[in-house]
């Protein structure tokens, strides 16, 4: 499983912890949130340490090829700057990259929480529509299949389900009354499965 925009890996660390013959990747463009997580993974297991996590400081515009097809599951919560331009905005170049990590049936998981209020710099910077349902099924669907991604399922979650997000940001914007969060889940193609993306 590779979680992109990992942040602190807490999500990383708490899955390969439960599933322990499962690999964990952990990757995030910036290295600071890694730094304690990165350590921590190294120690001796009875001190927090884990053979089946690692994680990596990468940006989703210049993954490692070592990464290609590995991924059964991938992973992006509370994106931010480009990679939520990539998922939210279904930037086809991006979403390829992701699409490169997947085994032949994996699946990518997204969730989005945005305030239109006290996001509204950011959402203005990179250009984002309003996230509904309909644009989803509408532009999104057909951006990610561009892309070699099938959308199958999305949806907004309650409030109460925030619980089931075990990453921090969740934990973080849990108490903020006007975010929303969407979720998308969606199955990789096979090559051939879908059309070549058009230059923009
Ligand atoms: C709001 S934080 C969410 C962290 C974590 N997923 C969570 O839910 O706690 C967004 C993270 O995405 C990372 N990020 C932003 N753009 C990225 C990119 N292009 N490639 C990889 N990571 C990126 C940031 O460095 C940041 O750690």
């Amino acid at each position: 499983m590779i979680d992109i925009g990992t942040g602190d890996g807490l999500f990383v660390y708490q899955c390969a912890r439960q599933n322990p013959k499962k690999f964990y990747i952990g990757v995030d463009a910036s290295p600071r949130p890694l730094e304690k997580i990165s350590e921590k993974i190294h120690r001796n297991p009875a001190k927090g340490g884990l053979p089946n996590a690692v994680f990596i400081q990468a940006a989703l515009e210049d993954l490692p090829s070592e990464l290609d097809g590995v991924a059964d599951e991938v992973h992006i919560h509370f994106p931010w700057g480009s990679l939520l331009r990539a998922v939210a905005a279904g930037d086809e170049n991006l979403l390829r990259n992701l699409r490169r990590l997947c085994s032949t049936d994996g699946f990518l998981e997204v969730v989005i929480g945005l305030d239109a209020e006290r996001d509204r710099t950011e959402i203005e910077r990179l250009g984002l529509k309003p996230l509904s349902l309909e644009y989803i099924d509408t532009e999104l669907a057909r951006r990610y299949r561009a892309a070699g991604f099938e959308i199958f399922e999305r949806g907004m979650l309650a409030k109460s389900e925030w619980r089931c997000i075990k990453t921090a940001w969740a934990k973080r914007l849990r108490g903020s009354a006007g975010r929303e969060l969407i979720y998308i889940v969606a199955r990789a193609t096979a090559p051939g499965q879908f059309p070549v993306a058009s230059q923009r």
